[in-house]
């Protein structure tokens, strides 16, 4: 008996990535009682999680990893050995759009979560609890039950969902102090004890009435829909930002007047190049498919517009950037400000810069690209583009000698810069795109700049 309930303090994740370092991090930081091992079959990840330079950037992470590594937290590429030990396994392994055959371009590719089942079978030798923390589609809980079900040696896996719903930038704070955290579970007598035991564990740290238990189903929709309705706040401020441009409104201060009102409030209201990140589009999409599949075509197209305006609203920056600069940007020097999704991350994945770079490259104006975590990524994002691009590790040298800057990620530190002397360094007229409307325009426009940001009137000396 004793060794059963030891072996549920033994927690393992298979998936050390954005998602699976820093939230098993949390835990082992936040229950002494618990070990956690983190486990990935990608070596280089799992050292540079051993290392002193973790493979991602996210302020605090060093901090925890360095307190908890080596005493309740180890990582390791020993899966074998790791699901033989441990009695909870969460899944946290990438379930990217599909590229290939049915649900192309929409549906969630299940194939590095499917293999994780087919792990768990081949070296379990004893039940466990296997928790979804990989973002899937309704009903994936089925299939991986059917798959662990299928093993002969008369193992029983009861398979759980437990979305994370931290955004990177600020996911420790967001792990520590979660508004929710969601806990499903089959609603059978094994089910029911198995939430119990996942509750325990954040019931160490996240209040009692902020740790939801339902159904399984409920579980994996909720991620889904919560990230759509994010999203989707996103797009509509952008889609109005169109309009304030045609009409002199500005986007921030009808942002302000409606987040006002209590019932739709101020956050993800913020106008700009649109929205990146690995995980909207895709989850999007992946609803999107779900409906198609239920045969629920009005509601697909309602969520499928959400991802189709983000694209437009990228394309949208991009038009307003040669119109302006005389209808055309072939030979001129843009310096690209910020090439991360969003601030305080290395992370460039589905990054509006990237949309935005290839766009203007194929207008064959030539980039200068500063960022200050994510030139790495940058640079693996653009490796097969063609085109003159440059990398720069200092935002001065970078904007020098250009025609333009566009700022395409919200780092803080971007509003700190020394602009005169930017100004004084670049080709005349020097035209600023502020794509996250966080600078002071009229500031700049007294330096000297042309400038427009997104959703409300250009200052122009020409
Ligand atoms: P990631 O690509 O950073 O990490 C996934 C890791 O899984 C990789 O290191 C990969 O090597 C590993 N992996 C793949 N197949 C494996 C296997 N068979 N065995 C062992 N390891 C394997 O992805 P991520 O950003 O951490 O996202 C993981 C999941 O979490 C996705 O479903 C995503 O939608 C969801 N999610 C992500 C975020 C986020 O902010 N990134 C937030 C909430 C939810
Ligand atoms: C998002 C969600 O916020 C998390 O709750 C979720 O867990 C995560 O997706 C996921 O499932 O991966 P994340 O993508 O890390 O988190 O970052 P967000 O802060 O949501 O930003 C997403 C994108 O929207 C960024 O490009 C950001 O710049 C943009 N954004 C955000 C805006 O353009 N305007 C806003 O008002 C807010």
């Amino acid at each position: 008996m004793d060794q059963e309930k030891d072996k549920y303090r033994e927690i393992l994740c298979i998936g050390a990535g954005y998602v699976g370092g820093p939230t098993m991090a949390a835990i082992a930081d936040k229950c002494p009682g618990y070990n956690v091992t983190v486990a990935d079959i990608d070596e280089k990840r799992i050292a540079a999680w051993n290392s002193d330079t973790l493979p991602i950037y996210e302020p605090g992470l060093d901090a925890i990893v360095k307190k908890t590594r080596g005493h309740n937290l180890f990582f390791t590429t020993d899966i074998p050995a790791a699901i033989k030990k441990c009695g909870i396994i969460f899944v946290s392994v990438n379930t990217p759009t599909k590229t290939f055959g049915d649900g192309a371009g929409k549906a969630a590719d299940l194939q590095y979560w499917e293999k994780t089942a087919r792990a768990i079978i081949e070296y379990a030798d004893d039940d466990k609890i296997v928790v979804e923390k990989s973002t899937l589609p309704v009903r994936a809980a089925e299939a991986m039950s059917r798959i662990l079900q299928s093993n002969t040696k008369g193992l029983n896996f009861e398979v759980l969902s437990n979305p994370e719903f931290m955004a990177e930038g600020s996911a420790v704070s967001d792990l520590e102090n979660p508004d929710r955290v969601l806990v499903g579970a089959m609603q059978t007598r094994s089910g029911i004890e198995a939430q119990k035991k996942i509750v325990a564990i954040y019931a160490n740290w996240v209040p009692k009435k902020k740790i939801l238990s339902t159904n399984v189903w409920s579980s994996e929709l909720s991620k889904l829909v919560a990230n759509a309705m994010l999203a989707q706040r996103i797009s509509s401020i952008n889609s109005i930002s169109a309009i304030c441009e045609k009409t002199d409104a500005d986007v921030n201060e009808v942002s302000k007047a409606v987040g006002m009102d209590n019932r739709i409030g101020p956050k993800f209201l913020k106008a700009g190049v649109g929205f990146g990140g690995s995980c909207f589009k895709k989850d999007i999409l992946n609803l999107v498919y779900l409906c198609d599949h239920y045969g629920l075509d009005e509601v697909a197209r309602y969520w499928e517009q959400v991802v189709l305006l983000n694209d437009y609203q990228n394309r949208r920056f991009v038009k307003n950037i040669i119109l302006n600069m005389f209808n055309t940007v072939a030979g001129k020097k843009i310096a690209l400000f910020g090439f991360a999704f969003k601030a305080d991350t290395g992370d460039t994945r589905e990054s509006p810069a990237i949309y935005i770079g290839k766009m203007l490259l194929e207008e064959r104006a030539e980039l200068n690209i500063f960022d200050p975590k994510a030139l790495e990524n940058a640079k693996k994002e653009l490796k097969d583009t063609e085109g003159k691009i440059e990398y720069f590790e200092d935002p001065y040298e970078c904007a020098e000698n250009t025609h333009a800057i566009a700022l395409l990620t919200d780092w803080k530190e971007f509003a700190d810069y020394d602009y005169k002397r930017i100004f004084d360094s670049m080709a005349k007229p020097a035209f600023i795109f502020d794509g996250r409307n966080m600078l002071d325009h009229k500031k700049l426009f007294k330096i000297g700049f042309n400038v427009f940001p997104v959703g409300s009137e250009p200052m122009k000396h020409l």
